[in-house]
């Protein structure tokens, strides 16, 4: 791995020169220089000035805007350019296009309108990254290379005639033999053997249900696709660039089809874009989790925040503004979490094009405005904070996640729409941020040998050994929790038999003979007191100790809630969905039972999180109440806060960063 660090926190924003007169670009270095901007990325969607045509390029306007950077001391995370082919590839070939699963051709006039799988696009994009590469390579301005631009956010499925081929091609990597095939798509089922290569496609449009294990593949050989488009990119780079290379991945914003654990290898550093819901009454706690599971793709490592927004966005329904102080809160939450650079989409706001009214860090009404002034103090506010940079951040949670058991789970003709991946997750994760506990968000494969708490929400698909591994961590003393619709099936969405939850079922102790998914809006009630919804299941507890039961609904006196004593820990399951009332009563009997704590005591609505490094750790406290907050913190502050009778105090809305003397022990130490 290339060293991507600087002196301190990355600071900037995607930067598009080519969309203004010249004449404006040294006031953009005056205003960034003013803001403290230290790194921009440049030329993410200028394929079509860069290479006019097949094979021509015109690099003098991006070398003026590079140089111009570099005088100004604002270093260049440099895009491959290779983001949006420009017009003339599909003109001249046309089978570039993707097509969705219905045949429709995805026509150009927006952006990323390429067949991942098209040797001609790969061709032309690799000629460009070497162009660029070799004019920019020792450019003192460059510190990072920035390939593509959010791989596969518009163009992950590609159903046409090139990637089915490239499909067959990744089944006989995969599979060797159609009898093996054959197999694993369970193909006896509804006439679908198989008997030539040739006969299989993609899942494209079809009288009824495709085959599961057919949609499956098909989405991990597109996530594969995608990948095989950074890897070539960066390969190419390795060989022609000193600097680093990363991708801004998309985790936390609703993407579904990109394996980004699997990406993580390919990246000098993980970098990630996030951007709020406007309709998400709190959308601190979806940010929180966002970061933390960068930071769990990124194996623990600090991160780069590649993109957020100052303010609105342009592509929700109704694009809310951010109000006074919340940008700094969500850049500083994420630098808490475990970013060393806060970079935004984008520099100056557009004047033209589908994105003009995105916010930036230069707004259409200029600088004399709260968000230009809201830059500057955050440009400063990260200079303070230089000496975090490096530093991780202490969990001693881990939330299991894996994009195969997301794709596996939400499938169709399954028991109930209402089991959705993400929820129990997300109502996990929310219960632990009230709570004041930072988790990791992990793959199952990642080493949990570090935590005290593991939790399998909805882990419908689980490879074998990645079970084993979770019954290894509870039996040398570790808590496990599993949700409902976990250990279902194998990795090639084949029921695991002898009842569910299969792949968990001797570690909870229970057996589950029949799923009794709930109607729209009915609810159940427990004998603990909880209520739940949307599932229920005809449970037996076979070892584990029932906690609770059901009241009502179609089970009553049936466990509901149950813990299995194994080796040194504990193994709890829950086989509903409880309200978020009865979900912080469980996080809460699970914090006492493990001894996970805060790292100090925070009234509610605030967000307390440790970074650590060798000798040092620091407090970030962020406050999103309406009113100042006091807390039982010692140290140098850094950043915000007064001494109050010996507390900090953090007004409302404020971010107080702390150095913490002494550092204390960590937990798992
Ligand atoms: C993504 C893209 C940017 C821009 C922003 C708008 O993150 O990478 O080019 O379109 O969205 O929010
Ligand atoms: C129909 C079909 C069966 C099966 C059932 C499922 O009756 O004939 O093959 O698909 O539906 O309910």
């Amino acid at each position: 791995m290339r060293n991507w660090h600087g002196e301190g926190i990355w600071y900037g924003a995607d930067y598009n020169p080519e969309q203004w007169p010249e004449q404006t670009w040294a006031e953009d270095i005056d205003l960034m220089r003013r803001a403290g901007v230290n790194l921009v990325s440049v030329g993410i969607f200028s394929w079509a000035l860069l290479e006019p045509a097949p094979g021509r390029y015109v690099f003098d306007w991006l070398d003026r805007a590079i140089d111009l950077l570099h005088d100004g001391g604002i270093g260049v995370d440099l895009a491959t350019a290779t983001a949006s082919p420009p017009p003339w590839l599909a003109h001249r070939h046309p089978e570039t296009l993707p097509r969705r699963a219905d045949g429709t051709v995805l026509w150009p006039g927006g952006r990323q309108a390429y067949c991942p799988s098209s040797p001609v696009f790969r061709g032309h994009s690799l000629a460009l990254v070497e162009a660029v590469a070799r004019r920019y390579a020792r450019h003192p301005a460059v510190v990072l290379w920035h390939v593509s631009n959010e791989l596969g956010c518009h163009n992950v499925h590609c159903y046409c005639d090139v990637s089915a081929e490239s499909f067959r091609g990744w089944l006989r990597e995969r599979y060797g033999d159609l009898d093996s095939l054959n197999a694993a798509w369970g193909t006896a089922f509804w006439s679908q053997r198989y008997h030539d290569w040739a006969e299989i496609n993609p899942p494209r449009t079809a009288p009824t249900f495709a085959n599961p294990t057919q949609q499956l593949d098909f989405l991990r050989f597109s996530s594969d696709e995608q990948r095989a488009q950074l890897r070539a990119e960066r390969e190419l780079l390795n060989r022609l660039v000193p600097q680093p290379v990363t991708t801004n991945f998309m985790i936390g914003t609703g993407i579904k089809y990109l394996d980004y654990h699997s990406w993580a290898a390919d990246v000098d550093v993980v970098a990630n874009d996030h951007y709020l819901t406007a309709a998400d009454p709190q959308p601190q706690v979806n940010l929180a989790l966002a970061a933390d599971h960068t930071r769990g793709v990124a194996g623990g490592a600090p991160w780069l925040l590649m993109e957020h927004s100052t303010s609105a966005v342009n592509w929700q329904p109704r694009n809310v503004a951010k109000t006074p102080g919340q940008m700094r809160r969500n850049s500083l939450a994420h630098v808490a979490r475990g970013a060393d650079g806060v970079l935004f989409f984008q520099w100056r706001a557009s004047r033209a094009g589908a994105e003009k009214f995105h916010s930036a860090l230069v707004p259409h009404a200029g600088p004399d405005t709260k968000v230009f002034r809201e830059v500057c103090r955050l440009g400063a506010d990260l200079r303070a904070l230089a000496e975090v940079r490096g530093s991780r951040v202490d969990a001693d949670v881990a939330i299991l996640f894996d994009y195969e058991a997301w794709w596996g789970a939400e499938l169709d003709s399954h028991p109930s729409v209402d089991v959705t991946y993400t929820d129990r997750l997300s109502a996990l994760h929310a219960a632990l941020w009230r709570a004041g506990i930072t988790a990791d968000v992990v793959h199952p494969s990642a080493d949990l040998s570090r935590y005290r708490l593991v939790l399998a929400p909805t882990l419908y698909l689980v490879r074998d050994a990645d079970a084993a591994a979770l019954r290894r961590f509870v039996e040398g003393g570790g808590t496990a929790v599993v949700t409902y619709f976990s250990g279902i099936v194998d990795e090639h969405d084949h029921i695991r038999l002898g009842g569910y939850p299969g792949a968990f079922r001797d570690l909870l102790g229970v057996r589950v003979e029949e799923f009794f998914p709930l109607r729209d809006g009915e609810t159940v009630h427990l004998d603990d007191g909880a209520r739940a919804d949307v599932w229920t299941e005809w449970l037996h507890a076979e070892g584990a100790e029932v906690l609770a039961a059901y009241t009502d609904g179609p089970l009553p006196g049936v466990p509901a809630l149950t813990r299995h004593a194994v080796g040194a820990g504990a193994a709890w399951y829950v086989g509903t969905r409880l309200d978020d009332d009865a979900t912080d009563r469980l996080v809460a009997r699970l914090l006492t039972e493990t001894g996970v704590r805060p790292p100090v005591g925070a009234p509610a609505g605030v967000e307390v999180v440790r970074r650590r490094s060798a000798d040092r750790s620091w407090l970030f406290v962020v406050n999103h109440t309406g009113r100042p907050v006091r807390l039982a913190v010692s140290g140098v502050e850094l950043l915000g806060g007064t001494r109050c009778d010996g507390e900090l105090e953090v007004p409302a809305g404020e971010v107080a960063v702390v150095r913490e003397q002494p550092a204390p022990v960590p937990a798992t130490a």
